[in-house]
């Protein structure tokens, strides 16, 4: 009895809520978009007192939802949302309000404003087209597309970082993939890529030498190897390492130095050779059994000290 009495209640309160010209032009609009207060008054050409009174109105009979977007408040209906009830009672009060020409004149108002909306964003980017690289890195970092990068790879893919060092690579590929094994021989190194990683299930951090991968054969779909090779002896052994461990059809991405003459830099840095022949890589490579080798100079970042880099791609 309660309940049949609260449920009477309740269609009295979605009744009286839809029993109202403004409010349904206002449910007409969010359904088809999410739209903030200012929006709203543009199309019905009202006042916001009275375009806020009524969404306050909709909003307490759960008709639409607000979300906070920085400081506007964006409100939308959704017919999924609603309650059976409520539901069919709208598809009806739809239904008997379609051809309202005042509906009609809402239409070409919404369409306007979202017209305007998207010349504004054009607009903008227009005018800032020559400064939109500091402004992007200034807001956004230099190194957050690169997810969107990585998010291409296959998921299901197990990835070598050879010479792993504080494991910077290995966690932003561990996102992506489904195993990431990071070889490195300084145990320092490894402690800061292990406390790096510790809330990625699927690092592997494993103390070895370049020259011996402590790895199983074509057990890597993939391998990379950055800013490594000019600190090795015997760059070929490390080659030979990344053809062992690769699938057929493995792919392997290293990047370092060019060839420069400072050798100052060379020795601060404790490095054995001053950059590496891209040339010269890619016939280790092939000697190694890779092919599809492909090689590229890499544009220097802007405000880097080191010296410029290049990266070298292969098919296992
Ligand atoms: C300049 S760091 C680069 C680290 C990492 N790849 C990065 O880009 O941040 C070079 C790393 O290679 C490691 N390394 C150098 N020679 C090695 C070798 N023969 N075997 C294993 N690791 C080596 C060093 O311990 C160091 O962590």
């Amino acid at each position: 009895m309660i309940r049949s009495t609260e449920r009477s209640l309740d269609l009295l309160g979605w009744m009286d809520s839809l029993a109202d010209e403004t409010r349904l032009r206002l449910l007409h609009l969010m359904e088809q978009h999410e739209l903030g207060v200012v929006d709203l008054c543009d199309v019905l050409q009202m006042p916001q007192s009275t375009v806020s009174r009524h969404l306050k109105v909709l909003g307490d009979q759960g008709w639409c939802r607000c979300r906070r977007q920085g400081t506007a408040n964006l409100y939308r209906m959704s017919l999924d949302e609603l309650e059976p009830a409520p539901r069919r009672l709208w598809i009806l009060a739809r239904e008997q309000t379609e051809s309202w020409s005042t509906l009609h004149q809402d239409q070409l108002r919404l369409q306007r404003r979202l017209r305007q909306r998207r010349e504004a964003s054009r607009d903008f980017f227009d005018n800032s087209a020559e400064q939109w690289d500091k402004l992007r890195s200034e807001l956004y970092g230099q190194r957050f597309d690169l997810d969107a990068q990585l998010a291409l790879l296959p998921p299901t893919w197990v990835v070598a970082d050879l010479g792993c060092g504080a494991g910077a690579i290995t966690a932003s590929l561990a996102r992506h993939v489904g195993r990431v094994i990071g070889v490195d021989q300084s145990a320092a190194m490894l402690k800061s890529a292990k406390l790096r990683t510790a809330e990625l299930n699927n690092v592997e951090l494993r103390r070895g030498n370049l020259e011996s991968l402590p790895i199983d054969d074509a057990s890597c779909d993939g391998a990379v190897m950055v800013l490594v090779l000019t600190y090795l002896a015997d760059p070929a052994a490390a080659v030979k390492e990344i053809a062992r461990i690769l699938k057929p059809g493995g792919r392997a991405a290293v990047i370092d130095l060019l060839p420069h003459d400072r050798d100052d830099f060379r020795r601060q840095m404790d490095q054995h050779w001053s950059g590496l022949d891209p040339k010269e890589l890619s016939r280790l490579m092939t000697e190694a059994g890779l092919s599809q080798i492909v090689s590229r100079d890499l544009p220097p970042e802007p405000e880097t000290k080191g010296p410029a880099l290049f990266l070298v791609t292969a098919t296992r």
